[in-house]
């Protein structure tokens, strides 16, 4: 069992408490990061690069989840127990590390019950096309003290999601538009009952993600809420 990061809380204002519990140096490395990368996008619009060259354009980029999100998320996780998550787009790693907190955490606390989970391993496989972001991605995470539970598969992920996963919690669609149903479909065979899959900007870039959204609103075994936060995030429980 991989040890847990020690739980500190830290606060984002008077009226949001953080629900991350890590280290201090890991909060300070999160707020470093997400200050990086808001600082790119500050210089971008990333809604007006037209979709033929949003690839290239933002290759080297963050283009982080951001922080408010994050800290959802990883709510989310502790909430549900998830311990096997799927990221579809990792870049440099910045969401991956919620992942990875929460899912030993949430593994740690299944070691301490009597429900016979106690061997559960936390796994978190992310995704990465970028080899560079990959490298720097590995780095970023030993640094928070997660790196021996993240799985990163280097490559397409029309590719490397053909690959073992287990049975899946939780699946993030962090990923350009196009390629979110791809990932959504590759990873469906190994949702369990009551998984849950987020996914970023679901109502800025409703048109981008038409044909994911038209896929799981017209099935019965996803139910489907958007989240207000900035530029929506969809939120959607299998039940198959
Ligand atoms: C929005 S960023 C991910 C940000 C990350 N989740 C975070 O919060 O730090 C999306 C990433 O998906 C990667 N990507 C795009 N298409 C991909 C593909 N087909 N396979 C794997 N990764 C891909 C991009 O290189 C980019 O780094």
């Amino acid at each position: 069992m991989a040890s847990v990061p020690l739980a500190q809380p830290s606060t984002n204002d008077a009226h949001h408490p953080n629900p991350v519990r890590a280290p201090a140096h890991v909060h300070a490395l999160l707020d470093r990061l997400h200050a990086l990368s808001s600082a790119q996008e500050a210089e971008l619009d990333l809604l007006s690069i037209p979709a033929s060259d949003f690839h290239t354009t933002v290759a080297d980029q963050f283009v982080a989840l951001e922080q408010d999100k994050c800290q959802f998320v990883y709510a989310l996780l502790r909430a549900t127990g998830a311990t096997t998550i799927v990221e579809a787009g990792t870049s440099y790693g910045v969401s991956t590390i919620y992942l990875a907190l929460a899912a030993m955490q949430n593994a740690a606390a299944a070691a301490g019950t009597t429900a016979g989970k106690g061997d559960t391993q936390p796994r978190v496989i992310g995704t990465e096309h970028e080899r560079e972001k990959a490298e720097r991605a590995r780095a970023i995470w030993i640094e928070a003290g997660v790196d021996r539970v993240i799985e990163l598969r280097v490559g397409d992920l029309r590719e490397t999601l053909k690959d073992e996963m287990g049975t899946v919690d939780f699946l993030l669609l962090d990923i350009w538009a196009d390629m979110a149903l791809p990932a959504l479909k590759l990873v469906r065979p190994h949702l369990r009952a009551g998984a849950t899959v987020v996914c970023d900007n679901t109502i800025a870039s409703a048109a981008r993600y038409a044909d994911l959204l038209a896929y799981v609103r017209d099935d019965p075994a996803f139910q489907c809420i958007t989240v207000p936060y900035h530029k929506g995030l969809g939120v959607f429980v299998y039940y198959p």
